[in-house]
């Protein structure tokens, strides 16, 4: 490699057999040759580049633009190398493509056990004529209690129950009260009654919050559908009869289901529909506690109070209710045995349900 001497100056003409020489360098030898030429701190002509000014002025021109010209020949020679360097590349690495190679999976959405639920749940009743309705997660407590003929001293009210939010009281209800976050869905029986006159048929899913510790069988907040019908004449065998249905479709056509008597400061009388435990199909397991059945929801019928609360007359309009919880249904759908699972968001759960489970492309 020809140097610059210590002015700077070079042998512009010695340099010129490295033009053609490029063309047969290598990757490495031509980064290597790029600096030593062109190199912003010693490169042979960089330096020549900056020794043109300290010539007297009748040779600076000429000198001047031999090193431009140069410098633009190497520039063109270099970037042309690199250019064919780049093209011998990748057609190596096409050619020498290893097609037996497994393919690199892709993920592929899938909707969570959770939605699923509620989708095929709301799909059921709204085949059955019922619309969807949506209310605040953030409540007042006489929309989550008292308008649901809780009375004043409930125990649900407690604070060790309720999340109560550390906000001023809304003016928003009668009464007003104290924000709370919203413990059941049934606070949108409420909501949708005030809002249409019977004839009502709904169903309003969502979330709901209750001061319990996130273990295998509780977590703090959780999905629930509450139905509400109301009209002239509705009965405890509409609700029977409704709900039954709503269980043959969603589990299986010979699903057997039973009520049992339960309490509801909002539905009187109350109940809870069992199902056939899924897994054992009625003979017996741990899911079901050795039992044959699930409990899968609370119901009964619109208590009068809820009704009168609502300026719905009870004397004419009777109705049913119930609420549901879309994780513990997954749950016994799926046989999960902790809820948490459908809270962690890991993948390698999540992708089992998933239409075309984990698989590439
Ligand atoms: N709100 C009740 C609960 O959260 C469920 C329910 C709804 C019961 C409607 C009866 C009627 O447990």
């Amino acid at each position: 490699m020809p140097q610059a001497d210590s002015t700077g100056f070079a042998d512009l003409d010695a340099l010129l057999p490295r033009l053609g020489a490029l063309g047969a360098l290598d990757a490495a030898a031509l980064e290597e040759a790029h600096v030593a030429l062109l190199g912003r701190k010693a490169g042979v002509l960089m330096l020549a580049a900056r020794s043109v000014a300290t010539l007297p002025l009748e040779q600076r021109k000429a000198y001047g633009a031999a090193v431009n010209a140069l410098k633009r020949r190497f520039e063109d020679a270099f970037a042309a190398r690199r250019d064919a360097l780049d093209v011998e590349h990748r057609r190596r690495t096409a050619a020498g493509l290893d097609l037996t190679m497994p393919g690199r999976g892709r993920w592929i959405g899938a909707v969570h056990p959770v939605s699923r639920v509620v989708d095929e749940i709301l799909g059921i009743f709204r085949e059955l004529g019922f619309s969807v309705a949506l209310g605040p997660e953030v409540e007042t407590e006489w929309y989550n209690f008292l308008a649901l003929n809780f009375p004043p001293d409930h125990p649900a009210m407690e604070m060790h129950d309720t999340l109560y939010l550390d906000l001023p009281p809304s003016g928003e209800a009668p009464g007003g009260g104290e924000l709370l976050l919203r413990t059941h869905t049934s606070p949108v029986q409420i909501r949708t009654l005030l809002a249409s006159r019977p004839p009502v048929r709904v169903v309003m899913p969502g979330m709901v919050y209750r001061k319990d510790p996130f273990d295998a069988s509780h977590a703090p907040g959780f999905a629930q559908i509450e139905g509400l019908a109301v009209d002239q004449g509705i009965s405890f065998v509409d609700l029977k009869a409704t709900l039954a249905h709503f269980a043959r479709r969603f589990f299986a056509s010979t699903t057997r289901v039973r009520f049992r008597p339960s309490f509801f400061p909002f539905t009187e009388p109350s109940a809870e529909m069992d199902v056939e435990c899924q897994l054992c199909h009625g003979a017996g397991c741990a899911a079901c506690k050795h039992t044959g059945w699930m409990e899968i929801m609370g119901c009964g019928m619109v208590h009068p109070n809820v009704l009168a609360n609502c300026d719905v007359d009870p004397e004419r309009y009777t109705g049913f209710a119930f609420g549901m919880g879309p994780h513990r249904i997954a749950m016994q759908r799926y046989g999960l045995c902790d809820i948490r699972l459908l809270y962690e968001g890991d993948v390698r759960f999540l992708r089992q349900f998933g239409p075309a489970a984990g698989s590439a492309r």
